[in-house]
């Protein structure tokens, strides 16, 4: 299906991620919203630095693009530490790992980003370079085989990952904090917006930032992409300054409406009305149905529908809510037929 292709605009794309680079905040002031996390992280980040001690392990965990990677970043920034960075499908083989564990410095900080999909021998092998700062390689084979142990110097591990419940018990044990990134507030994002716009040069109105900011799925990835494809409208037609009108229709080109929703999430809420009346219906049903991967309609899809009110999950199965007729314009069946 073209469409998904090309819009789908809470998944990452290439382009993203120069525009994430150059509209990512490098200074906490510019971290906007997530207060609660912000406070806490400082409070362990400002321990540690007096005590002169690399700071405990920390995960990060939430929807794409609420901003893990950037506060990983921020973390090394405080910590005027180096910053390595690897990826949960990088680490191939133990030794991927052991190479980079043996080139950190006293005081680095590693970055895993999709912890996740970390394989289960990586893991072994990251337990105790967590736990007691030693690395164990196994040397030789068979009989002869024996475990080298080598020490390691004091470092963080900063983890990121959409999907916390996917990291093994024993992982998620060895981090001293743990922060969940929630969707942000409106306000939160229209200052987002209003940043963004400043930092691309661009002459934008107070209406046509709600307007944005109510699409973008209150998610800043997705926020500062339409504001670039609003910005390439306005580019387009000559507009000095960005308008209401503008932005709507903007959004009216992606197929994105003013709740934020993309073709295939109203195509999600309308299989479940009009092919299961509404549901409940199992979440292998509606993957079937809308020929989609079970994991991306339950991590992408189906949390900011929830949020939204327009979906529920329920122990029978997924169920449109009166809200998601309304929002599709469809009539609720035996509702206002007899008076
Ligand atoms: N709190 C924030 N304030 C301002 N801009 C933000 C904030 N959080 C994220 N952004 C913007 O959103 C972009 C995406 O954020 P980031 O890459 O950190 O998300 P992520 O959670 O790591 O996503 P993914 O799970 O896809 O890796 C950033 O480049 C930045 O421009
Ligand atoms: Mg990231």
């Amino acid at each position: 299906m073209e469409n998904k292709k090309i819009l789908n605009a809470h998944k990452k794309k290439e382009e993203d991620v120069v525009v994430d680079l150059a509209l990512r905040p490098t200074a906490w002031q510019d971290y906007v919203g997530q207060d609660k996390t912000k406070k806490n992280l400082k409070v362990i980040l400002d321990a540690s630095k007096k005590r002169g001690e690399s700071s405990d392990h920390l995960l990060f965990y939430g929807q794409a693009g609420l901003g893990k990677t950037t506060l990983a970043y921020l973390v090394a920034k405080e910590m005027n530490a180096n910053l390595k960075v690897t990826s949960g499908p990088a680490l191939e083989k133990t030794g991927d790992l052991a190479a980079i564990l043996t080139n950190l410095e006293k005081g680095d900080i590693l970055f895993i980003d999709e912890a996740h999909r970390l394989n289960r021998m990586i893991e072994e092998v990251l337990y105790p370079a967590l736990e007691s700062r030693k690395l164990h390689l196994i040397v030789g084979k068979g009989p002869g085989a024996r475990t080298l142990s080598i020490d390691l110097p004091p470092f963080t591990l900063v983890a990121a990952t959409t999907r916390a419940n996917l990291l093994s018990g024993p992982l998620r044990s060895r981090f001293g904090a743990t922060f969940k990134l929630d969707y942000y507030e409106p306000v939160d994002i229209e200052a987002i917006v209003r940043r963004s716009a400043k930092l691309l040069n661009l002459k934008i109105d107070d209406k046509a930032i709600v307007v944005i900011a109510a699409a973008s799925r209150f998610t800043p990835r997705t926020a500062n992409r339409l504001l670039r494809r609003v910005r390439d409208y306005a580019e387009v037609n000559n507009l000095k300054v960005v308008d209401e009108a503008a932005a709507k229709n903007t959004l009216e080109m992606l197929e994105v409406d003013n709740l934020g929703l993309e073709p295939t999430d109203r195509q999600l809420l309308s299989i479940i009305i009009e092919k299961f009346h509404g549901g409940p219906v199992g979440i292998q049903t509606l993957a079937a149905a809308l020929s989609d991967d079970q994991g991306i309609i339950e991590d992408v899809y189906e949390p900011y529908l929830m949020k939204i009110g327009l979906l529920n999950r329920t122990p029978a199965g997924r169920m449109a809510t009166p809200e998601a007729y309304q929002h599709l314009g469809i009539k609720i069946p035996g509702d206002g037929g007899l008076v």
